[in-house]
């Protein structure tokens, strides 16, 4: 885990740094937020690079919790697929194939993974796996999962289910409706935004209310339930190899002073600059762990 830590983040540092230098002010940084159903523009490479110093190695280690979960259900001893929608960079791949090297595997002799989003991210990584699929489109452009991949073992929505539209979800929620399912035995996962828990947990109980009474299948757990670490610790207290680049977390917390257009006028463009870029440090500790995996039988 340590490794993969610092070569994306170190990657993304060096791209990061490069064009904070070229666009010469934090602007784009400053306003990059979650809160009020605010998303980030996805599609800017400086967003994108900001976006894997503040998440990559927390989610990273939240994915590979969540995966070491489902490598307990005996089926997926055997090779299995994963739909990821909203992948991004791949980061739940990344966790997964860390999930599968403490069971002597990896991703390449056990996974057929599909991840779909509608940006193209960099940062992506196959492990070498000749059935690692990245498809840059619309989710709701399909008509069919099964478009997708005809065989669905697991679904996973890495920090994504909430931000579709409410209309889009109702879409999202036809295309599950459409879909045939052939699989009695599927995994549903969704990594929680925590700032949208409510909103994430709602969607979620709609789509298994819908795999319920379209699909009949049952699900053992409460559909609201997810996994949480009750009290916030720094996540190196559960995850040893969980190890923040030191250089790159000592820019991050000072960032309010790396903006180059203040640093040449001595001053910042706009009143709420240094506030916002306070609170802009990348995320260390359990607080941000919540997800739900559920199994559904028919
Ligand atoms: C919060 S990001 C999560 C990215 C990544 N899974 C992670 O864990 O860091 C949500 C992702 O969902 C993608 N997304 C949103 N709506 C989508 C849609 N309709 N079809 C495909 N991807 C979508 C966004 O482009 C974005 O990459």
């Amino acid at each position: 885990m340590r490794h993969i830590i610092n070569e994306v983040v170190g990657s993304a540092f060096g791209d990061f740094t490069a064009m904070l230098e070229e666009r010469g002010r934090l602007c784009d940084a400053k306003d990059f937020r979650f809160n009020e159903m605010a998303i980030p523009d996805y599609t800017d490479p400086f967003i994108q690079a900001f976006y894997i110093l503040r998440y990559f190695p927390a989610y990273l280690v939240e994915y590979y919790d969540i995966y070491k979960e489902l490598l307990e259900i005996p089926k997926f001893a055997n090779l299995f697929n994963v739909i990821s929608i909203g992948c991004g960079c791949g980061l739940d791949y990344y966790g997964l194939e860390l999930a599968l090297r403490d069971n002597d595997r990896t991703a390449a002799d056990s996974v057929c993974y599909s991840g779909i989003d509608i940006v193209d991210w960099g940062y992506r990584n196959s492990f070498n796996n000749d059935d690692y699929d990245i498809t840059i489109q619309n989710i709701l452009d399909f008509n069919r999962l099964e478009d997708i991949d005809e065989h669905l073992d697991v679904i996973i929505f890495p920090k994504s289910i909430g931000e579709f539209s409410d209309a889009d979800f109702t879409r999202l929620l036809r295309l599950f409706r459409r879909s045939t399912f052939d699989e009695n035995e599927l995994v549903i996962i969704s990594s929680i935004r925590k700032q949208h828990t409510i909103i994430d947990t709602q969607r979620m109980t709609s789509l298994l209310n819908l795999m319920k009474n379209e699909h009949n299948y049952t699900c053992g757990s409460p559909k609201d339930e997810y996994t949480y670490y009750r009290n916030p610790v720094g996540l190196r207290t559960h995850f040893y190899e969980f190890v923040y680049p030191q250089t790159v977390l000592d820019f991050m917390i000072d960032l309010k002073n790396k903006c180059p257009n203040m640093l040449e006028n001595d001053e910042y463009c706009e009143d709420d600059c240094e506030d916002n870029l306070r609170n802009k440090w990348p995320i260390l500790k359990t607080d941000h762990i919540r997800y739900q995996l559920f199994k559904l039988n028919r």
